[in-house]
């Protein structure tokens, strides 16, 4: 397990998103975190519908209302809680999920590379 270090926990306001890249040992994981009721839920930044980043613009992951994750080129949304698509192209897919935790008010990313 290799922990990297994301930024710190109030960097992310809530109901918010932000996009990362780290270089990971296996190579550059370009992420997204969200922060919705004091948690926080991390995705790669991948559409599971063509594999591209889901922002339009830097850290817009979200759509008007804060409420759903979207994909800015045909719309998909999905929950963010658990990454699952609701509605668009990609319907029943999901997002990829990552593993990070907090640590002394700081989010780190989990891996097993
Ligand atoms: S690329 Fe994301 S919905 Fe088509």
């Amino acid at each position: 397990m290799i922990t990297y270090p994301i930024c710190h926990k109030d960097d992310i306001p809530e109901n918010s998103a932000r996009g990362f890249s780290l270089e990971a040992r296996s190579g550059e994981i370009a992420f997204f975190v969200i922060r919705k009721n004091a948690k926080y839920f991390a995705y790669v930044n991948s559409c599971p519908h063509t594999n591209i980043n889901l922002e339009w613009v830097p850290d817009r992951f979200l759509d008007i209302n804060n409420e759903l994750i979207q994909c800015s080129l045909h719309g998909a949304k999905f929950q963010i809680e658990d990454g699952y698509c609701i509605f668009g192209p990609c319907l029943g897919q999901k997002l990829k999920s990552l593993e990070i935790r907090i640590k002394e008010n700081h989010l780190q990313l989990i891996t097993n590379d």
